[in-house]
């Protein structure tokens, strides 16, 4: 494309000369070095692709190769040389070279090749860009909450992300383990991969193999055609085994001697194909009482579990439930077609009471029901159809139903605790901890001060 800034490195002045007039001719922008080095400083610069001779004074052209390789893996590299030796053009693909040139030039063959390189150049830009826009549709707003043990729990998972190990998380269902990988994989050295996931507990046992390997047209009955395993997608991304605890002691042998040798075959195949990326596996299983049961590998589980997370309940991390609250009403907002601004103080100190053995899936799941059954625009006690019997006979009752002296008071109590917990969960910003409540930044000065709260 005119404008494409192309490299042409050659220690002879003439022919770098020749080169640059040939291609401003046609529009492009060169730049041109007379050693790799020089090349190699100027790569910032981020050329379309570049033109580099073989026989160069200091660095030669093949090591230059390697530098630009490291640097600037994805720009295509032309080399040109004037002996028409195999081996040394055979070495050169190898270390990633686009094509190879013979000096004298030929313009067409020249010209071509560049065109085709400026093509390359342009579709990998294009699959990056569109690698990132996939990674950001999925990506979820984030991990919720400001309380001690989870802000403890994401430190951890970004510091062993940046180490690349596997990384292990545990915890109970609906702890929020998924959107720990994710952030695991934001932060890990390969996140601008995929992120490929693979939930051992829903694939039959027999199909574990193949969907994590890929195998050969025909390798098995019904392998109609050359499938490519999750593990192959993963390359250079993360690989996230949802539910390892599931996964059958024959898949367990090949995974271990992947993570051991960094290579794999295809089911029926013999070639070995290399992966490198993050993995990430995560279960809800005891997986050291499933070692000592002798349905996991004890070798594989220290292979997995090289930095373990664990995801915590959220009844030990109940003061963010106001914030995982407003974060699901809003989430929620434009499906349901319906504006609640916010929670009753009364039913947000029920939702604190409450034990919540589903974990954030279970509040998830009781925001969305009362969203859809809730007539007003705060959500009301009554609305969490879900919260047991004996939970919400423990409560203040509703302001509705006749109340003596103590219900009054209680709810008052159930009032202050709930702008106490904003206050809390809104790190003391008074006009968040409003918000979180549904309420005008005025009404909810008033509240504080009838309370007396500061
Ligand atoms: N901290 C959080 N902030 C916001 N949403 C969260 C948080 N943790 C979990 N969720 C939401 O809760 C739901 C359950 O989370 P997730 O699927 O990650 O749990 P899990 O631990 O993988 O559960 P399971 O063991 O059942 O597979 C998801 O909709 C997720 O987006
Ligand atoms: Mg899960």
């Amino acid at each position: 494309m005119p404008n494409d800034l192309i490299f042409i490195v050659d220690d002879d002045p003439a022919l770098r000369k020749l080169t640059s007039i040939l291609l401003e001719d046609r529009s492009y922008v060169t730049q041109a070095f007379e050693t790799g080095e020089d090349c190699i400083r100027a790569l910032d610069e981020r050329p379309s692709a570049i033109l580099l001779d073989m026989m160069l004074p200091g660095m030669n052209g093949l090591e230059t190769l390697e530098q630009i390789k490291l640097k600037s893996p994805t720009t295509p590299v032309i080399l040109v040389t004037s002996i028409n030796k195999t081996d040394t053009a055979v070495s050169a693909m190898k270390l990633g070279a686009y094509d190879y040139l013979v000096k004298p030039y030929d313009e067409t063959r020249l010209i071509a090749s560049l065109e085709k390189a400026l093509q390359q150049d342009a579709l990998n830009t294009h699959v990056h860009f569109l690698k990132t826009e996939i990674n950001k549709l999925k990506t979820p707003q984030g991990i919720v909450g400001n309380s001690p043990v989870i802000l403890e729990v994401l430190t951890k998972a970004k510091l062993g992300a940046e180490s690349g190990a596997a990384i292990l998380i545990q915890g109970e269902s609906g702890t929020g383990k998924e959107l720990l990988a994710r952030t695991v994989h934001e932060n890990s050295p390969w996140s601008n991969g995929l992120f490929v996931d693979i939930n051992c507990g829903a694939i039959p046992d027999t199909l574990q193999e193949s969907e994590l390997f890929g195998h050969k047209k025909g390798a098995f009955t019904g392998a109609t055609e050359m499938q490519k395993g999750k593990l192959e997608l993963a390359h250079h991304g993360t690989l996230f085994l949802d539910e390892i605890g599931e996964m059958t002691l024959a898949t367990q042998a090949k995974l271990l001697r992947f993570l051991q040798e960094k290579t794999f075959e295809r089911i029926g195949e013999h070639r070995k194909i290399q992966v490198e990326c993050q993995i990430v596996s995560a279960t809800n299983k005891d997986l050291k009482e499933a070692v000592a049961q002798g349905s996991f590998r004890e070798d594989l589980y220290y292979r997995l579990a090289v930095f373990p997370v664990t995801a915590p309940p959220l009844r030990e991390r109940k003061q963010d439930i106001p914030l995982l609250c407003q974060h699901f009403l809003t989430k929620y907002k434009t499906q349901i077609r319906k504006h609640h601004t916010g929670i009753h103080p009364q039913a947000l100190q029920a939702l604190m009471d409450y034990s919540w053995p589903g974990n954030i899936r279970e509040l998830e799941n009781a925001i969305f029901q009362a969203m859809i059954l809730a007539t007003g625009e705060i959500l009301q006690l009554e609305d969490f159809h879900f919260i047991p019997q004996n939970i919400s006979t423990t409560l203040p009752a509703p302001p509705q139903t006749n109340q003596t002296d103590t219900k009054v008071l209680s709810l008052d109590e159930a009032i202050k605790s709930a702008i106490q917990n904003a206050l809390t969960a809104s790190n003391g910003k008074a006009h968040l901890a409003g918000e979180i409540l549904g309420l005008s930044r005025s009404a909810f000065y008033r509240l504080l001060k009838k309370y007396d709260i500061r």
